[in-house]
């Protein structure tokens, strides 16, 4: 048996949130994600409230279930719902628009200073995603501006296509890679430290706590807390 599943099997579930500026492809990554083959969606509408999918993904330490919020990039919705937003997360996808340089600099300027006011941003595994690599010719943001966001900010990059799909799966999966392992990680300390003060005769197990998550709903909620 994997360690990433208890005695009854289920995956974990962990609460992933999409930041990046209004129209930098946010919905389309996770309904990309979600729906593989659904074409590209131009006429889709600004995100307004809160929504989330659960999408089951594949780690080195077998299957998850990840919650992903979709947020409002729009400010006048953002700021409102970000506190709720951040509650129990465990990893942030930030997202730009490489055809887009200011959506970039809103990173730094805006999502990851949001990102600190409302959220212990050193428990939270995050990734850039520079998103919209189909249209090269219009490029604003180089990939080694974004390698150097990432060495200031200490995260990994992908660039994404919500259009083609090209590593729209990687990426969450990358992502959702880096929170299990931070999840099995603290859950193996936590045994350690109560074999030990048990006379080291009786290490709980170093399971995560699961949940039984449903697509669209607030079920396993216990397991992410959100
Ligand atoms: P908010 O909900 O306002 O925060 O926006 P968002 O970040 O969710 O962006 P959304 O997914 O609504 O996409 C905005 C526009 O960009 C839509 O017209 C999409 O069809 C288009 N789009 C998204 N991703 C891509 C992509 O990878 N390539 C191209 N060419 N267009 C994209």
């Amino acid at each position: 048996m994997s360690r990433a599943t208890s005695a009854g099997g289920k995956p974990p579930l962990y609460k992933i949130v999409m930041l990046g500026d209004s129209g930098v492809g946010k919905t389309s990554l996770v309904a990309r994600l979600t729906n593989p083959e659904r074409p590209l969606n131009h006429d889709i509408s600004a995100t307004m409230g809160i929504e989330f999918d659960t999408q089951m993904l594949d780690t080195e330490h077998g299957k998850v279930k990840a919650q992903i919020w979709d947020t409002a990039g729009q400010e006048r919705f953002a700021r409102v719902l970000l506190p709720t937003y951040f509650r129990k997360a465990k990893g942030v996808i930030l997202v730009y628009d490489i055809t887009n340089a200011k959506s970039f600099e809103s990173l730094s300027e805006r999502w990851m200073a949001q990102l600190n006011d409302h959220a212990s941003s050193d428990d939270l595994a995050k990734l850039l995603v520079g998103n919209k690599s189909d249209l090269e010719a219009s490029r604003e943001v180089t990939k080694e501006k974004a390698e150097q966001f990432c060495q200031e900010y200490g995260m990994d990059m992908l660039e994404t296509s919500a259009k083609s799909g090209q590593n729209v799966l990687q990426a969450f999966e990358k992502l959702i890679g880096i929170v299990h392992n931070r999840a099995l990680a603290a859950n193996k300390n936590k045994a350690g430290i109560q074999g030990m003060s048990s006379g080291g005769g009786g290490a709980a197990p170093s399971t995560v706590k699961l949940e039984d998550g449903k697509k669209g709903d607030a079920a396993g909620t216990d397991a992410c807390g959100c």
